[in-house]
């Protein structure tokens, strides 16, 4: 990635696969897979290259009634997933069931509310270390009404600001371009600050990723104007870019992705279960499908 990065002819050609690759997931069917808990290798195959062309891939399971907590677990081995992340609102398996909730630790968090989530990249407030590379959403019942989640390659969004001005993205990857301020509950220190890049690339494995919140408060961005222009075209660029997808996962479904940029529509949950809006998320320190 950084030899493609840097040198302009492999440039384009990684710019012109990234973008027929992400046109065509937009046209494609979910991935179907028969048993999650243990993935036949045309299926594993179709995972994989789906997901080292576009960062993302959708799945349907066959036999959504079957699945629970211990085979999404066995799914996620398989394709990775090995160092799971723990956070505040995780189970002990590392599963966290996002619903409602109306109490405890998790009321008040977004993710467990009906409203819009906006863009961001998964734990772009982890240390150092603790970067998440992947994630999966598993649908188990989906809102009576909305809930679509909105994706974005953010490899597209390099390329949307670098068509703009490469300097952005040069500006994007300044090891302090972006800092979350500590998270204090009650006077306790729960997370120090956290000082990084926006962009950054992993030289072990070739890959570009992305640490990134849309919110506007909680957050400091470097005082620079190179900075202050690229936020303003990432702005841009969520608000009205062709290339986003909106898909709205059925019970059965979900995605896979290297922590892509999401976000979340705001959903009306029904009064029987099944329009009760419930998604398993896993969070990983792996990228997906390592050994591809
Ligand atoms: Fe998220």
């Amino acid at each position: 990635m950084q030899s493609q990065l840097n040198h302009i002819e492999h440039y384009q050609e990684w710019r012109a696969a990234k973008l027929a690759a992400w046109s065509r997931l937009k046209t494609e069917a979910a991935i179907c897979i028969q048993d999650p808990s243990l993935l036949t290798s045309t299926e594993y195959q179709q995972l994989a290259r789906q997901v080292s062309e576009t960062n993302l891939a959708i799945y349907r399971f066959k036999q959504p009634d079957k699945v629970d907590r211990n085979i999404i677990q066995r799914f996620c081995e398989q394709i990775g997933m090995h160092q799971l992340d723990q956070n505040l609102c995780a189970d002990k398996d590392s599963i966290s069931a996002l619903q409602v909730m109306p109490m405890g630790r998790a009321k008040g968090y977004i993710p467990y509310s009906d409203q819009r989530l906006n863009w961001h990249t998964d734990g772009y407030y982890n240390p150092p270390g603790h970067e998440i590379r992947s994630f999966l959403l598993h649908c188990v019942h989906s809102a009576a009404e909305g809930g679509s989640n909105r994706l974005l390659n953010h490899e597209l969004l390099y390329i949307a600001l670098y068509d703009v001005n490469p300097e952005l993205c040069r500006a994007l990857m300044e090891t302090d371009s972006m800092t979350i301020p500590a998270n204090v509950e009650n006077g306790i220190e729960l997370r120090p600050a956290q000082i990084g890049p926006v962009f950054f690339t992993n030289a072990e494995n070739d890959t570009l990723n992305l640490r990134y919140t849309a919110r506007t408060r909680s957050i400091q961005w470097k005082d620079s104007e190179l900075i202050a222009i690229a936020i303003k075209q990432i702005n841009t660029e969520l608000e009205s870019s062709d290339a986003i997808l909106d898909y709205r996962l059925k019970a059965g479904e979900g995605i896979i992705c290297n922590n892509l940029l999401h976000a979340r529509t705001a959903f009306t949950n029904g009064n029987i279960p099944q329009q009760q809006r419930l998604l398993y998320r896993v969070r990983s320190y792996n990228r997906l499908f390592p050994e591809e």
